[in-house]
């Protein structure tokens, strides 16, 4: 698991662990200093994909994976969570996911390969801001019916915790889901699909 960083809530901690690659392991930051990772490294610019191991991430948490250039969120979500998105609908843009920003394997409210587990990009479609974690269901002044989420700090956009986006906020799409599938029960491969991966 490499670049890997826990969001506890609004707490974010910078771990030291590796993300497994082809079965090697690469800490990026590393990299441009140590001469025979080269090709590891250029692999991974051009969009080689990165194996999480989502084993440790407990119930209600996210863990951002850097894949790409960009962060990824998994987000194991909750039972309570998940039975509260259908509700959130009339107030989404783009509740069925209509907007190309998803592969076609992920449909239905949880845009998800499986629903307790979340795969977006957290990059605000906006300017590209990184949208913070707010998972508790509670009022918050950005939103007096919360019911746990993503807000961008940058221009107040608002997703649910499929990463649908709010109606009446700058962001005009919801976050991209990923090329992902599951290598087993507690590894995801991001950037490969299920057919792919065969
Ligand atoms: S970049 Fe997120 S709201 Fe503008």
């Amino acid at each position: 698991m490499a670049n890997e960083v826990v969001d506890h809530s609004r707490r974010r901690f910078l771990t030291a662990a590796t993300a497994v690659v082809g079965g090697v392991g690469i800490v990026s930051a590393a990299v441009p200093f140590i001469k025979s990772w080269e090709p590891s490294a250029r692999a991974k610019a051009a969009g080689a994909p990165v194996t999480a191991d989502i084993s440790k991430i407990e119930l209600g948490q996210k863990v951002d994976y850097a894949w790409r250039g960009l962060p990824v969120f998994v987000v194991n979500r909750t039972k309570e969570q998940l039975a509260l998105l259908p509700s959130l609908d009339p107030r989404l843009t783009d509740p069925n996911s209509s907007v190309d920003q998803q592969p076609s394997y992920i449909k239905g409210v949880d845009r998800s390969i499986k629903p307790e587990w979340l795969v977006v990009v957290g990059i605000c479609t906006h300017l590209g801001c990184v949208p913070e974690f707010v998972p508790v269901i509670r009022p918050e002044s950005f939103d007096p019916e919360w019911k746990g989420g993503f807000f961008c700090p940058c221009h107040k956009s608002r997703y649910d915790l499929s990463g649908r986006v709010f109606k009446g906020v700058p962001a005009p799409k919801n976050l991209q889901v990923p090329a992902y599938h599951f290598v087993d029960d507690t590894h995801i491969q991001i950037g490969v699909d299920p057919q792919e991966a065969g």
